[in-house]
């Protein structure tokens, strides 16, 4: 079956895109690997100088039946060599006199093989003209993403909470965010269509929707397949861009099972095949983009380490173009001894190899979240004051408090919410454990003209704290919680 081409969304460009020229020097640089040409066009050094004759790791081989955080022992049947030459092409490796070098903005080709490779191992793209680039991870990828669309006073639709780093970026920008309602399971697509569909008449539309669709950041919800598919057909009636922010993509837990008997049995199944594996995860927006409408940020930071600082960003040609041209002019390019060793390691895993590795690490992030659920049932007292809405992606948990019940929510804190947001914090902190106020995160925007008010009045007093089950060892966890829920009893005077 031929694919459609992706429309040309061009239009919403910002006037810095609109007015980029490519760098000349830039047009010029392919140039350089013809032995025919001898190059004395641009400030490259001499790769002779490069101080590093070669670079090489040691990794965990797959199908890494030790489990994911087993280091490996330097044997053959556990460990993969890692071992990639300056001046030597061999296999699939990024010689490091080409990765060291200036050029290959987009990336460097051998890992880009790989990424296109695991884009439609994982996603069902729709387009023909869809494209990979590299990126130094999710936070450079959505600041590039403001740039090549926003100019100062548009809008941008985020969760009513957000990835707070994301948020800030607009405010610097002068970009305007707008909350939309979100529940248990994300974006209320009813919500966002009536917001749009009431939107002031000369208030500017939105251009961009950023979501975090899966384990979202802070609040720990997922998108379920229909209101994804539902959102989508909303970005095609009111012409915006969908941004999915992914970095917790395959951190997808499954359903928590409180019946341990029941849980034991669906744990002690075999190990997932790939093609299970595949099959489980929710459908990304990508996957549902048949014009090019979907840009997807994908980093390295939370399945192999944050400070690869590598990542990846999927659209249309156009869109990526756009892209390239800017990062010519401010990354040029991720590090080249990370796209060396990450290109290095994953071509010698295969895609297959990858797939085990992610497959291990959900399995270590099942345990983390279960360890986090029964520890916060243990602990935290049973009535409707507080609740917990089990997370099945992604590492962070919310506890849910109603703060309307402290006693004294009218006298000391003025019935004002945040001051009890403010009192907990103060309180969790001296016995011991940090936890987030859901505060931090808040989406906080307005248009000019105004929208109106669609703010849910009920939910006026709730609020959450969010904490990560991601960052230490099983007993410090449960220990950490057991202080968080002591606390949260002692603020609101519960004795059990
Ligand atoms: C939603 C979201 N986006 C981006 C990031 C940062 O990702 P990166 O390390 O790829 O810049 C985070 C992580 O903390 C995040 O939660």
């Amino acid at each position: 079956m031929t694919l459609p081409e992706a429309r040309d969304f061009s239009f919403l460009f910002s006037k810095e895109t609109k007015s980029r020229k490519p760098s000349p020097l830039k047009t010029c640089i392919h140039h350089f690997s013809n032995p025919n040409l001898i190059f004395l066009g641009g400030g490259l050094p001499l790769s002779d100088y490069f101080p590093w004759d070669n670079l090489s790791a040691e990794s965990p081989l797959p199908p890494f039946t030790k489990g994911i955080g087993a280091s490996p022992t330097g044997s053959k049947d556990d460990t993969l060599n890692v071992l990639v030459k300056k001046n030597e092409k061999t296999g699939d490796d990024i010689p490091l006199a080409r990765a060291l070098q200036y050029g290959h903005s987009n990336g460097q080709p051998e890992l880009l093989d790989f990424l296109r490779g695991h884009t439609t191992e994982i996603h069902d793209m729709k387009y023909a003209d869809w494209e990979v680039i590299a990126s130094v991870g999710n936070t450079n990828a959505w600041e590039s993403t403001l740039r090549i669309f926003c100019d100062r006073g548009d809008v941008v639709l985020f969760e009513e909470y957000s990835f707070s780093s994301c948020l800030a970026a607009c405010e610097a920008q002068g970009v305007t965010t707008i909350p939309i309602p979100i529940d248990a399971f994300g974006i209320v697509p009813e919500k966002l269509e009536d917001l749009l569909d009431n939107w002031t008449p000369n208030a500017p539309k939105p251009k961009l929707l950023y979501t975090i669709p899966t384990g979202q950041n802070p609040t720990g919800t997922s998108l379920p397949n229909d209101r994804r598919e539902a959102i989508y057909r909303i970005a095609q009636k009111h012409d915006f861009l969908i941004v999915e922010d992914e970095p917790y993509y395959f951190l997808q837990v499954g359903d928590y099972i409180e019946d341990l008997k029941k849980r034991e049995q669906v744990y002690s199944a075999p190990k997932q095949s790939h093609e299970e594996f595949k099959k489980s995860l929710v459908k990304s927006f990508l996957s549902l983009d048949t014009e090019g409408r979907v840009i997807r940020l994908d980093s390295f930071s939370k399945v192999l380490g944050p400070g690869t600082r590598l990542g990846w960003i999927t659209g249309s040609k156009q869109l990526m173009k756009a892209y390239v041209s800017l990062h010519e002019m401010t990354i040029q390019c991720p590090s080249g001894f990370s796209q060396v060793l990450v290109a290095g390691t994953l071509h010698r895993w295969g895609q297959g190899g990858y797939l085990d590795w992610l497959i291990g690490l959900r399995h270590e992030y099942v345990g983390k979240r279960d360890h986090t659920i029964d520890s916060l049932t243990k602990y935290l007292p049973k009535n409707d004051v507080f609740s917990v809405v089990p997370p099945v992606a992604g590492m962070f948990f919310t506890v849910n408090i109603d703060a309307s019940a402290h006693p004294e929510f009218k006298t000391k804190y003025n019935s004002d919410p945040s001051k009890v947001e403010n009192a907990i914090y103060e309180k969790v902190i001296s016995r011991g454990v940090l936890v987030v106020p859901g505060g931090w995160f808040k989406t906080a925007g307005q248009t000019n003209p105004p929208l109106p008010d669609k703010s849910d009045k009920s939910k006026a007093n709730e609020i959450f704290f969010r904490g990560t089950y991601a960052a230490v060892a099983p007993e410090k966890l449960e220990e950490g919680l057991k202080r968080l829920c002591d606390a949260l009893k002692e603020e609101f005077g519960f004795t059990n």
